[in-house]
């Protein structure tokens, strides 16, 4: 089990100005933001990051939506980060999504569904590195 997890708060939400509101979330479920910046994803940034994805039917316009304006990819700790993120932020699709959860209460739809979590210890490792040095992530 890692203590750590990639997070990502997409375009939609720091579009429709919730970047404050689901930190205070996040914070609140007990993760250590331990990096955070605002970026405007390239195409060739997204497309590698999704990469996993390619073969999808949604892949394309999931790489529009990535690169349509800013985002927040965040490098978070906690025990059990991955799952215990994944559970804060619930079901891909909103309209699945438990009460409470970030994507009920914040996402727009199955697509724009205002944040990403890693689905495993491996790919959150990689995911963090992906954005950040490790001389970027403070611990404290
Ligand atoms: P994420 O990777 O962003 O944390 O989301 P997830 O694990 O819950 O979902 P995943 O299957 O990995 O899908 C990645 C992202 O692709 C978009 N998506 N669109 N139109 C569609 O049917 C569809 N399905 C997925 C979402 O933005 C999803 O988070
Ligand atoms: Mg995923």
């Amino acid at each position: 089990m890692s203590n750590k997890t990639l997070a990502i708060i997409k375009p939609d939400a720091v579009g429709n100005g919730f970047t404050g509101k689901i930190i205070d979330r996040i914070i609140e479920a007990g993760f250590k933001v331990q990096a955070a910046r605002l970026i405007h994803l390239s195409r060739e940034k997204a497309e590698g990051f999704y990469a996993v994805h390619k073969e999808r039917p949604f892949y394309n316009d999931l790489v529009d939506f990535m690169t349509s304006g800013p985002c927040m990819p965040m490098a978070l700790e906690k025990e059990d980060a991955v799952n215990s993120f994944r559970s804060l932020i619930g079901a891909t699709n909103p309209a699945d999504a438990e009460a409470g959860t970030i994507r009920k209460d914040f996402a727009e739809n199955i697509q724009n569904n205002a944040v990403h979590g890693s689905d495993s210890d491996k790919n959150a490792q990689k995911e963090i590195a992906y954005f950040y040095t490790s001389n970027e992530i403070l611990d404290y």
